[in-house]
């Protein structure tokens, strides 16, 4: 899902068409815009709206934005410069839309606050068409609620408990199958593999084969689809990306026709009983029906794309600053070694993990949360007014874009000390509330944070027990590219040699 929540960052692998495109379009946007901007003016002239600039007629700021989305630090100098010039709180263009770029916290706290009466949850049309009708992101006031409610008790602190010891397993699996034996990894490839393929035994019991395989290639073109130009043409991403979306409800149609004939004539595997699809196609709705296919199939996919590159993303690149810092490779070492002494002490299963172990994970942790704070998976996202706003002496007409994003209170010295240097202690004290976003706020908060963070700690514990790793490029200091998620140039190339366990 990262990939759609970074707003739209195009590729550029359609370069050439894509010019031309945004060439017509701004000359036909600029004649309309023309003709129309005496009226504009008029109304707005009354309005003491918040200060920035629209930019070019129609597309304003939009291909700038995307351009500074291909790189982590591309980001933050956008909307550095911005505050630098405006304030906190400016307006910009994005995609046609006039959008206000909130102050943080106050702003932040603003929108999350108002979502569901002032503003509501706001996706481009192309991405609600990829990601359908029914699915939970999309979704707003009651529809939201109750779709939230459905999905929420496989999320909640008690499934996690269940879910643990076959995310356990996973890792160990993937250990075995992937890293034994290998001396040089590319470990962004890895956490692929594994967060992937934990998702789908979640989600449906198919393990790694060529379902699978097929489910991860069709993904991946959804997600990529989905942060590219929306031109549903043959030879376009965005075309490709529809195209996956239709394999991908297909392939979830006919698990759920055999698993309701399994469900008929009694013969359900174990396994398959406990995962989501089967509590999805037997639970009823609130008002006793069971649930339409069409939001099953939706939310299914939804899962699928938010439960997979987020955490694999996060992943690497935690596992890329434990092997450029030594001294937090160290003190994350000794956590683990510590929770494998206490096993030992109380006789216990070495190879078995508990939520209690989870919760000794701390400064492990806070590592994860430092990696998250410089590089958010998610950079910002969108709500849209439903009314006319008044918000610190300013005028936001109705319809306009509220814009939360990471990227001034992540890196602001005010909130942060030091911003650009990774420090995980900084996080032995909780932050200034709405200034650490990297879930989101508000009803639409990250359903699966509980999940991520299970399943990374679950990941990272097996890995420093049994592997020691190095950078193979420890030196590079070039830009962090976003793709849309961060990672380095070589993916996060490692060399890596195995440990007798501890
Ligand atoms: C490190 C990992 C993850 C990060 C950083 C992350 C981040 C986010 C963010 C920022 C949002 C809110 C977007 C917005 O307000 O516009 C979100 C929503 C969501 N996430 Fe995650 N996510 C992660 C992992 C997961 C996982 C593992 C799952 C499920 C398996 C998941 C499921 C969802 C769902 C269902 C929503 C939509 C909730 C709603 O609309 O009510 N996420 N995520």
């Amino acid at each position: 899902m990262a990939t759609m929540w970074n707003g739209i960052s195009f590729p550029f692998t359609e370069q050439s068409y894509m010019t031309l495109i945004i060439i017509l379009a701004a000359t036909v946007l600029w004649l309309l815009w023309s003709v129309s901007s005496h009226f504009r003016s008029r109304n707005q002239s009354d309005l003491r709206l918040p200060p920035g600039s629209f930019g070019f007629p129609f597309i304003g700021q939009t291909v700038e934005y995307v351009l500074a989305l291909r790189t982590a630090e591309g980001i933050r100098q956008w909307v550095q410069t911005k505050i630098d010039k405006h304030g906190p709180l400016f307006k910009w263009r994005f995609t046609g839309y006039p959008v206000v770029m909130m102050d943080q916290p106050e702003g932040t706290k603003f929108i999350f606050q108002n979502e569901g009466t002032s503003n509501h949850i706001f996706w481009p049309p192309h991405i609600s068409t990829l990601v359908g009708p029914d699915c939970v992101m999309g979704l707003s006031g009651e529809r939201h609620k109750r779709a939230r409610r459905l999905l929420a008790r496989f999320f909640d602190h008690s499934a996690m408990s269940r879910y643990l010891h076959a995310v356990n397993r996973n890792a160990i699996r993937h250990f075995n199958d992937h890293w034994q034996g290998k001396e040089e990894l590319v470990v962004l490839d890895m956490t692929n593999k594994f967060t992937f393929s934990t998702i789908c035994n979640l989600l449906l019991t198919v393990g790694e084969g060529p379902m699978m395989d097929k489910f991860l290639e069709e993904c991946d073109h959804w997600a990529k689809s989905a942060s590219t130009m929306p031109i549903n043409l043959p030879g376009f991403q965005y075309h490709r990306g529809l195209k996956a979306r239709n394999t991908i409800l297909e392939m979830l149609d006919g698990l759920l026709q055999q698993r309701r004939k399994e469900i008929a004539e009694d013969c359900v595997s174990e396994a398959s009983k406990v995962d989501i699809l089967h509590s999805l196609l037997t639970m009823p709705e609130e008002e006793g029906n069971l649930l339409s296919d069409s939001f099953i199939k939706d939310n299914l996919l939804f899962l699928f794309i938010s439960g997979f590159d987020t955490s694999s993303g996060t992943l690497a690149m935690t596992i890329y600053f434990i092997a450029k810092y030594p001294h937090v490779y160290k003190e994350v070492l000794q956590e683990h070694k510590l929770i494998l002494e206490e096993k030992r002490r109380s006789g216990k299963d070495e190879n078995v993990l508990t939520m209690e172990d989870i919760s000794t994970m701390k400064y492990t942790w806070r590592v994860v949360k430092e990696t998250l704070r410089l590089h958010p998976v998610v950079i910002g996202s969108f709500r849209k007014t439903a009314i006319d706003l008044e918000y610190k002496g300013y005028n936001i007409p109705k319809g306009w874009l509220l814009n939360w994003n990471t990227q001034d209170s992540h890196y602001n010295p005010k909130y942060f000390k030091d911003p650009l240097t990774f420090d995980p202690s900084r996080w032995e004290r909780a932050p200034i509330p709405f200034t650490y976003l990297p879930f989101g706020g508000g009803p639409h908060i990250c359903l699966g944070n509980e999940f991520a963070q299970m399943e990374i700690l679950v990941f990272i514990h097996h890995l420093v027990r049994n592997y020691s790793w190095s950078l193979v490029n420890p030196n590079y200091n070039g830009p962090i590219i976003r793709d849309p998620l961060a990672r380095t140039p070589d993916r996060v190339l490692v060399k890596v040699k195995q440990m007798t366990a501890f």
